[in-house]
């Protein structure tokens, strides 16, 4: 009964919304405000809840602060809506500034000629570089800094790899090598891979290494699970010497991509949901949020996607205030929509909800970002059908930057280009397209 009075709600959310966003912008948003309803229905607050005034509340709230967001994005003035609405959350500053545009130059896209794979690493101010080249086999090469070049610090065969992980604190620098047999944990120590522990998994799509308060872990998201696409994620828990298996109990469907990732005090989960077991891709993906005294990861969000393939956070400082996004790479079309393409969304974090802020055109496979090297932040959508395309934002959303193909780029690594990231984006060339 509850339930049904808060899709009555939604559904008068909708003839709200189109009238509060109107002409051009409305087209323009139509598929976010879609995503946006979508979302706010399955919303885990809503469903656990009786109908109350905190759900009107909470709905209110949510819809107010999408309205504001996609008014502040196309530099419409806000009229009606009260000053409540923009209130970010308390725990990750606030949003509001006064924006410029800014000129940028274009971006410099290098290319790793026998790499498949090629990971940076920093641990105490000094950078690696690891390369899997796959020339006749497996190889990994690992640099070190040294001044305006890399050395080689060391190289080792590795058999048939189809996934690496690195991972570095000021302890130890990860390196996690998986292939059908299961995942192999190795760390850096004394100019080799030393072999720590192999995790028996199979038909594994994931894997990311990650920390927060309660320490290192490493989690895991599989397609499949005894042939059904309804698994469960695992995670571990690092002790020193090996990762030792915690129970969260998320249940995934078929799922391909998984991020987690702090936002001020809190600590959350996303994981990408393919397609379930009905077949169906049109389905949510979900965020989870820690829950310090249940020491789990609790459902807290749910995004309505189609056919996810890949979901990555991010955060970026404009200005000096600090911004949460995170994005997810859609495979499939919006049923609803003809004429529609798969498409990216990507999120903005606003009062520890993620609300849709703008959808990229066209399949992405894999996003990935330079945020963690860089006070400039590149979004970069690598695409099997649209080659690389990098994004960066310019105070009111992502725009689309020139890049620069540098063809001569030997591997074998390096000049003094990665010295300072700051315009050079270095891909592998075989890795991702021939995946
Ligand atoms: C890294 O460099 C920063 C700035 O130069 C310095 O403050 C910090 O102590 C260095 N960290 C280590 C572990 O050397
Ligand atoms: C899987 O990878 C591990 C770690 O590199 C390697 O030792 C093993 O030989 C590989 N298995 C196969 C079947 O290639
Ligand atoms: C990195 O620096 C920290 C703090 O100075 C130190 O405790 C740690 O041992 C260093 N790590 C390595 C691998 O040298
Ligand atoms: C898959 O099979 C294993 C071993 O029988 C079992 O432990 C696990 O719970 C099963 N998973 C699902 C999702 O049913
Ligand atoms: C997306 O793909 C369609 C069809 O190939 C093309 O017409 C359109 O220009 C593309 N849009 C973008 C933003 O790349
Ligand atoms: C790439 O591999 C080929 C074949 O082994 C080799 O001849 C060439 O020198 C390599 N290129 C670079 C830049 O290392
Ligand atoms: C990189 O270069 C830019 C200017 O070219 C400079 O502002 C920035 O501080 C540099 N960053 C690092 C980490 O050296």
């Amino acid at each position: 009964m509850s339930q049904n009075r808060i899709m009555w709600l939604i559904l008068f959310l909708k003839l709200f919304l189109i009238n509060e966003i109107r002409g051009n912008l409305a087209n323009q948003v139509q598929d976010l405000s879609e995503n946006f309803l979508a979302n706010l229905e399955a919303d885990p607050f809503l469903i656990n809840n009786e109908f109350s005034k905190e759900s009107v509340e909470f709905i209110n709230q949510q819809t107010e602060n999408y309205i504001t967001l996609m008014k502040k994005k196309y530099g419409i003035k806000d009229r009606g809506i009260n000053k409540r609405s923009v209130q970010y959350s308390e725990d990750f500053g606030s949003s509001e500034g006064s924006y410029s545009f800014q000129e940028l130059s274009p971006l410099d896209l290098w290319i790793a000629k026998n790499a498949s794979d090629i990971f940076f690493i920093q641990q105490n101010n000094t950078s690696y570089v690891l390369v899997l080249e796959k020339i006749s086999t497996n190889n990994i090469m690992f640099y070190k800094q040294n001044g305006e070049n890399f050395d080689v610090l060391f190289t080792q065969s590795v058999g048939a790899i189809n996934k690496i992980v690195t991972y570095s604190n000021s302890k130890e620098i990860f390196v996690i090598l998986s292939n059908f047999t299961g995942i192999f944990v190795h760390t850096v120590s004394n100019n080799n891979l030393k072999f720590m522990q192999k995790l028996k998994l199979q038909e594994l799509s994931d894997i990311i290494v990650w920390e927060n308060t309660n320490g290192l872990f490493l989690s895991v998201v599989r397609e499949k699970e005894n042939s059904t696409y309804t698994s469960t994620c695992l995670i571990y828990k690092w002790l020193g010497r090996y990762f030792d298996e915690v129970n969260h109990e998320i249940t995934t469907y078929g799922s391909r991509s998984v991020t987690a990732f702090s936002v001020g005090s809190l600590d959350f989960m996303a994981i990408a949901n393919y397609k379930d077991d009905e077949g169906q891709t049109g389905i949510y993906s979900e965020i989870f949020k820690y829950n310090v005294d249940t020491e789990r990861y609790e459902p807290h969000q749910k995004l309505f996607t189609n056919g996810a393939v890949d979901i990555l956070f991010f955060s970026l400082k404009y200005y000096g205030l600090e911004e949460a996004y995170l994005v997810v790479a859609n495979s499939e079309k919006n049923e609803n929509h003809i004429e529609s393409i798969a498409n990216s969304i990507i999120y903005k974090y606003v009062g520890k909800y993620f609300i849709p802020f703008q959808s990229i055109a066209n399949r992405t496979d894999k996003w990935i970002t330079t945020s963690e090297v860089q006070e400039r932040l590149f979004l970069i959508s690598l695409s099997k059908s649209e080659g690389v395309r990098a994004f960066t934002y310019d105070g009111w959303k992502f725009v689309a930057q020139d890049i620069k193909q540098l063809d001569n780029f030997q591997s074998g690594i390096v000049y003094g280009s990665f010295q300072n990231y700051t315009n050079n984006i270095i891909l592998s060339k075989f890795g991702f397209f021939n995946a």
